[in-house]
């Protein structure tokens, strides 16, 4: 039997947690693979088809630049180049791109998209993120935690902000499935859907960790190891701008936030883009619009040295190769 061959990767708990930490160590691996100069073509003469009908920098980047490496070719597919959505089937897009490809991501809103790809395609299909989880991201986030804390288990994550989003949701389900211990900082309008939190809770459960929805700062911080945050909107909600910039001031990552951590060890991350700053035309918006220049995290927590947002960037790519290289590659895994 072979653990990984063949499969898709579409959302966090398609896997164990044993199988989760294996993804997460042998993305390790191939990372020291990497820094070494060694060949790690797993994937020779392979074709990665890329279907993107969202934005992205570092997740189409990390696809085509670990296919690349892993010998194979990728090709992009956007939402305009292809038919997909407009003029033919989810069903009908799969059934011929996998008759083509060994491999399909796919980035877009509807997570049925997704599951109806790897269900019609025949090949392994990975979730580059739909507007309800974002499971090759969990890789890297743990992979940069596990880097820095040495360990996962027994852990506190902080997520602050929009506690509905996708990274919320995978956030939440992921760290209960590895027991670290997840806090969610939000304000009650956006707490997560009760259907992952009873999800997360069972898994906290299973893994002696704990979860804790609140608006409570001093609640939230208590214990924090890890400072998360993300976006106030996400790709699709852009309607949304106004209402998450007045909500969500009080569950912004800033010094005083890290002050109140009180954790000498203390790391921020956050899975980007982030709004810090007025450099970017986004950023010039916002402030024309509503007098502030940073959002979700000021820029002065983003270039402190609790940040670690770049090395977790860096990390997409070597755990996305870890994931298409196991599920599609000539790896072959027996027992996990
Ligand atoms: N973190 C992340 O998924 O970034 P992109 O949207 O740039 O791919
Ligand atoms: N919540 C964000 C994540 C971006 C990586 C979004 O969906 O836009």
């Amino acid at each position: 039997t072979q653990v990984f061959q063949g499969r898709s990767f579409l959302k966090e708990v398609d896997f164990t947690r044993a199988e989760l930490e294996y993804l997460i160590d042998f993305s390790a691996h191939v990372k020291d693979l990497k820094k070494r100069g060694v060949q790690h073509k797993f994937l020779e003469g392979k074709n990665i088809a890329l279907l993107f009908e969202k934005t992205s920098t570092r997740t189409r980047a990390a696809f085509t630049t670990a296919a690349i490496d892993l010998g194979a070719h990728p090709e992009y597919l956007g939402k305009n180049d292809i038919q997909l959505g407009k003029k033919e089937s989810v069903e009908d897009t799969a059934k011929v791109l996998g008759r083509m490809f060994d491999g399909i991501e796919f980035r877009g809103f509807d997570q049925a998209v997704v599951e109806g790809l790897a269900e019609h395609s025949g090949v392994p299909v990975w979730n580059g993120l739909t507007d309800e989880w974002h499971p090759t991201q969990m890789i890297a986030d743990f992979l940069t935690i596990k880097e820095n804390f040495g360990k996962l288990e027994g852990l506190t994550l902080v997520y602050c902000g929009d506690g509905r989003n996708n990274m919320a949701n995978s956030l939440l389900v992921t760290g209960s499935m590895l027991g670290v211990n997840i806090h969610i900082f939000s304000p009650k309008e956006l707490f997560p859907e009760q259907s992952v939190v009873a999800m997360a809770e069972e898994y906290a459960k299973e893994n002696g960790s704990h979860i804790l929805i609140t608006e409570d700062k001093e609640a939230a911080v208590k214990g924090a190891d890890i400072l998360y945050t993300d976006v106030w909107v996400s790709m699709g909600e852009e309607d949304k701008f106004e209402e998450r910039v007045n909500m969500l001031q009080p569950y912004q990552v800033n010094m005083d936030l890290v002050k109140a951590a009180n954790n000498e060890d203390l790391i921020i991350l956050h899975c980007l883009p982030a709004f810090h700053d007025t450099e970017t035309v986004y950023g010039k918006d916002i402030q024309e619009k509503f007098g502030v220049s940073e959002m979700e995290i000021t820029d002065e927590a983003f270039r402190s040295k609790y940040a670690r947002q770049f090395d977790q960037a860096e990390n997409r790519m070597h755990s996305i190769k870890a994931i298409m290289a196991l599920t599609a590659g000539n790896l072959f895994v027996n027992k996990v």
